[in-house]
């Protein structure tokens, strides 16, 4: 149903020791956006990069810098996300009180500005915000770490909110175990971003990765 399905690998499964080699690399093999995964090891049980890293990153690609912040409070950590050369900042509905408030703070900082929800979340909980997102991310696992498997219940969830989206220019994205096997049902449901980690970073290689996700994604 979508004519473009974007490919945003998550460098979570890259190689932190060689990232700024690891984004190069993933440009160069056709990735559209590059997907940055912010946890604090208080909102999720993991902990990752901060600003300082996004700003390491942000010379090695041109393309768009979609910031998924898996951190509880957010709003205090915006600006210096902005200012890193984020293109894209993307918040949890679950993650503080006023989301409203935080999806303003992300426009006036001049970025786009997203929404995403963990598995449990009802699609209903963005109804008012709609109009103040550029991207609803709904996450096909629970957040926190790569290689997980895809919980497919969320798939009714992808095309209930892709119905709510209606004619608004705001992109759906879907992460959490997206594969050549899961791609297909994603972007059925009306998904027109895919994030994948382990699927692009293990073994093969990039370009062959990214193109089998975008074939199955677009069959
Ligand atoms: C999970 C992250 C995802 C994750 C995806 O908390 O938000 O972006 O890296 O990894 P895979 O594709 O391996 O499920
Ligand atoms: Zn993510």
């Amino acid at each position: 149903m979508t004519s473009e399905v974007l490919i945003a690998p998550s460098i979570l499964s890259a190689d932190f020791a060689r990232l700024g080699e690891e984004v190069r690399a993933i440009d160069a093999a056709g990735c559209d956006w590059v997907h940055v995964d912010v946890m604090d090891g208080h909102f999720v049980p993991n902990i990752t990069i901060g600003p300082g890293v996004v700003a390491a990153i942000r010379p090695h690609t041109r393309k768009v810098l979609d910031v998924h912040l898996m951190i509880a409070p957010a709003d205090p950590f915006i600006e210096a996300f902005a200012a890193a050369g984020s293109d894209i900042i993307t918040v949890h509905a679950e993650a503080g009180p006023h989301l409203d408030r935080s999806l303003q703070l992300i426009r006036s900082a001049g970025k786009k500005a997203g929404v995403s929800l963990t598995p449990q979340t009802p699609e209903s909980a963005i109804v008012y915000v709609l109009d103040r997102l550029d991207l609803v991310l709904v996450m096909t696992v629970n957040p926190g770490f790569g290689g997980q498997a895809f919980i497919p219940a969320m798939v009714d969830k992808i095309a209930n909110i892709r119905a709510m989206i209606g004619a608004r220019p705001i992109h759906l994205e879907v992460d959490g175990g997206v594969t050549p096997d899961t791609a297909g049902a994603c972007a059925k449901a009306g998904a027109n971003v895919l994030v994948a980690g382990s699927a692009v970073f293990k073994g093969g290689t990039y370009r062959e990765n990214i193109a089998a996700i975008r074939a199955a994604a677009q069959k």
